[in-house]
This record gives structure tokens, sequence and C-alpha cells, in this order.
């Protein structure tokens, strides 16, 4: 039986990859769609969640959930603070930028004589890892893990280092999963149990997984 599970709850999700702009036209991002961003806010508001889905990328219209569009990380991490703390998850599925331009010209830059142009980039902050070490008692936060080499590895210390509760890892190095796909194939990672893996299903049944595991700890 579906629905409820989640009546009462807070939800804030992210979804959509940050942009960096360099000039007023041009910007650095990712391959991330939303989708499954939106797959989790989907399923969570089908649970009855109240949720909050703060988002780089405007896809299908979600019944019963309230969008916050940003562009830069930054953006997305004043949302994402000021949205927590009266809920009860985040889940941080966004392909969030680690580097922006160190300044953004007012101007187009432009094409001048030289053959290279280089472009300095500066550190942003970490919203995950902010949001893991400001948790309080009976808050949920759940990271995701892209990574193309060492898997799970990497996913472990993404889960201590952010001070997560789950950490979803997904393999982006095969095209029938992760970024843009409609599909995705991700290892469950916890504090306290040993990582679980789901095999290449659509973002939605991902989704379902990974609401179930959030639905038992909130319980
Ligand atoms: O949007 P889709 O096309 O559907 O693709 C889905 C996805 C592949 C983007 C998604 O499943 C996913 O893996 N999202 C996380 C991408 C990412 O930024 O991974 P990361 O390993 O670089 O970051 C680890 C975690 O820290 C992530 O939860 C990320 O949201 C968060 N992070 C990272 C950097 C930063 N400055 N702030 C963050 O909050």
């Amino acid at each position: 039986a579906r629905g409820g599970e989640l009546k009462g709850k807070k939800l804030v999700i992210t979804a959509g990859g940050t942009r960096e702009a360099l000039d007023p036209v041009r910007y650095l991002t990712n391959r991330s769609s939303g989708k499954m961003g939106y797959a989790l806010a989907q399923v969570a508001a089908e649970l009855g969640a109240t949720v909050v889905l703060i988002t780089t990328t405007k896809r299908e219209e979600l019944y019963g959930v309230r969008e916050i569009v940003v562009t830069s990380t930054r953006d997305m991490h004043t949302a994402v603070v000021q949205e927590f703390s009266d809920a009860d998850v985040f889940i941080s599925s966004a392909a969030v930028s680690d580097y922006r331009p160190a300044s953004q010209a007012e101007n187009k830059i432009k094409k001048v004589g030289h053959e290279n142009l280089t472009i300095e980039l500066i550190q942003n902050p970490d919203i995950l890892s902010d949001i893991g070490h400001m948790k309080k008692a009976g808050q949920i936060v759940v990271g995701f893990a892209a990574e193309t080499q060492n898997v799970l590895a990497s996913a472990q210390k993404k889960l201590s280092k952010k001070n997560a509760d789950f950490l979803i890892a997904n393999d982006v190095s095969n095209v029938d999963s992760g970024f843009d796909s409609d599909n995705n194939k991700v290892t469950i990672l916890s504090r306290d149990k040993d990582p679980e893996k789901i095999e290449l299903l659509p973002k939605i049944d991902i989704a379902r997984a990974i609401l179930d595991r959030v639905v038992k700890t909130l319980a």
C-alpha cells in the first residue's frame, strides 16, 4: 500500500546542474538533466510529503511540489539552508559545481590577439557538507556521489566527510545510467548497514528505493 508514509514530513530536494557565469552570456555547467531530482520529488509527493524542489532546470509540473528555481551553487546553497531549518529530510541530487570562475566579467569576454585564455576557478561552498554538519537529531541527510572510478570507496569517503545518513553512489562512466539517462544504477550506502546494490532501473524506481529507506529511518 502506498500513500501517506511521508505525511506531515517536509523534504527538501535539489535537482539539475548548477551554472557558474563567466560573463553575461557564458557559463560553466555539467550534463545533469534534473531527472533524478524530479523523480525523487514526484515519489515524495505521492507518499504525502510536503516537497520543496530547489532546481536549476524546469521540467514537468509536479502536483504538490513547490519549486524554487536557482542558477548558481551559491544561490542553491542559500535556498537549501533556508528551507532545511524546518525540514525532516534533505536529498542532494543536484550536480553541484565544485568550482566557479574567480571573477565574472561585466561585459562579454572578447577574443583578442592571444592564442590561449586562462580562466581562474575558486572553490564553491559544499551544500551537502554544510547541511550534514548543521543537521539536528531526527533530520535525515541523503547525498549522491557521481563517480567514474573507485565508485564505492569514493562514495564511502563522501558519506563520512559530509556527515550524511545515506550516500547514493552512481557510476556515471556509463551512458545507460547517471547523467541525463532515464535509468540509473546505484548502490545505497548507509552508516550502519552493508552497501545495497540496486540493478539498472528507471529513475522513478530508484527514487522509490531511496525513499523506502528514508521512510524506514524516520519511523
Ligand atoms: O540530473 P540527472 O541527469 O537525472 O542525473 C542524475 C545525477 C547523476 C546528477 C545524480 O544521480 C547525482 O549523482 N547527483 C550528484 C552529482 C554530484 O554533484 O556528485 P559529487 O560526487 O560531485 O558530489 C557529492 C555530493 O555532494 C552530491 O550529493 C552533491 O549534490 C553534493 N555537493 C557537491 C559539491 C558541492 N559544492 N556541493 C554539494 O552539495
